[in-house]
């Protein structure tokens, strides 16, 4: 698809020079012959740069480029002024104010002009050429989402009833095994509960980050509780101390922030040091529009190397070994919070331990700087 170029100028003669210096570029030319119709032509069309003269009778280059730029559709196109009079620095300044990217005096050389202009044609065939990889990247995208959750739904039913059908015969209810089928029914329990596992936080991993649209003034204390309730287990069994006073509210999905507490406070549960009780430590600042969470623990720790691949999918860390899990929990933790518009990065703690730090939207999210 070529490039379109708008040519404006109130006189005949000028738009007959600039097509000609403009045709080797071979990309479509169009033209206007004032302020008025260059705004009509931008109505419906995109462009790649415009050729704007300045001395216009009715509405001048200055007023039309303000125009152009007051318009969303329009803002972006480059602007090169063409000027017959004074090429003082005080008019110049003017044009530049009101969005102008260059300047070119006439009798323009017909050299220059076309290399100003290709520059801008090429800008925007990269340009397009992004947003359509961009597009694209999104679609195939939202297909492997797609994708992973009806595998793993689909997965997940006959995983059901063949996890059913070892269990009974497991726990004796259809006759005792005897010798090594019994160790060898064991064994596949197990390899079927952990393949359960997998599919159910693919499943999570899918789902991750859907929901966010549903954003709310939510208060992060109350959803710290329901996270510590649904781990209720997990934390008396580890005798484990967690502290989470003075959580401020922020713009979330809450369905979504419950499974991101929940996430982190089961890692500290599972990376716990075996010589120390366990005491995780959840505060925030505010910074800007946003709140920074902090997620202190003073378990196993991470190394400053590992720190950015723990985030990546399946990915288990030095602290994983002999611990059971698949590697998809921050990965899901890092869709969540970025579905939130927010970042999150993980620290060794000061006195060992781990911090995993993230950010989410202000309720109010007014930056300082605004107010
Ligand atoms: N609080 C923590 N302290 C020490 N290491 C941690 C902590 N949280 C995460 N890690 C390390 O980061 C790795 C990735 O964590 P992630 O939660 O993604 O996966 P996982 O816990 O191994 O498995 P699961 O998918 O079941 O959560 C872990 O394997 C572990 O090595
Ligand atoms: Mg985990």
């Amino acid at each position: 698809m070529s490039a379109k170029i708008l040519l404006v100028d109130d006189k005949n003669e000028n738009l007959v020079a600039l097509q000609a210096a403009l045709r080797p570029l071979g990309q479509e030319l169009v033209q206007a012959h004032s302020g008025e119709e260059a705004l009509r032509c931008l109505l419906n069309d995109d462009f790649a740069v415009i050729l704007l003269d300045v001395q216009m009778p009715g509405m001048d280059g200055f007023e039309t480029a303000t125009r152009i730029k007051e318009r969303w559709r329009s803002r972006h196109i480059p602007i090169i002024f063409l000027t017959a009079i004074s090429r003082e620095l005080a008019q110049q300044l003017k044009g530049y104010e009101v969005g102008a990217v260059d300047y070119i005096a006439k009798p323009f050389d017909p050299w220059v002009l076309r290399s100003k202009v290709a520059v801008f044609v090429d800008l925007y065939d990269k340009t397009r050429r992004v947003e359509d990889q961009a597009a694209r990247l999104g679609q195939a995208n939202t297909e492997l989402e797609q994708f992973a959750e009806v595998v793993s739904h689909d997965l997940r039913n006959p995983l059901v009833s063949v996890v059913g059908y070892l269990q009974m015969l497991s726990d004796g209810s259809v006759g005792d095994l005897s010798g090594d089928s019994k160790e060898f029914v064991e064994r596949a329990l197990r390899a079927a509960e952990s393949m359960g596992s997998l599919i159910d936080d693919l499943l999570d991993y899918a789902r991750a980050g859907k929901a966010v649209g549903v954003m709310q003034t939510t208060d992060a204390g109350q959803v710290v509780e329901r996270a510590l309730s649904n781990l209720h287990a997990d934390i008396e069994a580890a005798g484990a101390a967690v502290k989470a006073p003075d959580l401020p509210a922020v713009r979330a999905d809450s369905a979504q922030l419950t499974r991101l507490f929940q996430n982190l406070i089961e890692n500290s549960v599972k990376y716990r040091a075996p010589d120390r009780p366990l005491v995780v430590d959840i505060s925030a600042e505010r910074e800007d529009d946003h709140w920074l969470f902090f997620v202190r623990d003073n378990g196993d720790g991470v190394a400053t190397d590992e720190a950015r691949a723990l985030f990546d999918m399946f990915y288990r860390g030095s602290t994983a070994v002999g611990r059971p899990g698949t590697g998809i929990g921050l990965a899901i933790c890092k869709k969540i919070v970025e579905g939130h518009g927010g970042r999150i990065w993980a620290e060794p703690g000061i006195d060992g331990g781990a911090v995993v730090c993230f950010t989410l939207p202000a309720p109010d999210g007014i930056s300082e700087a605004q107010k």
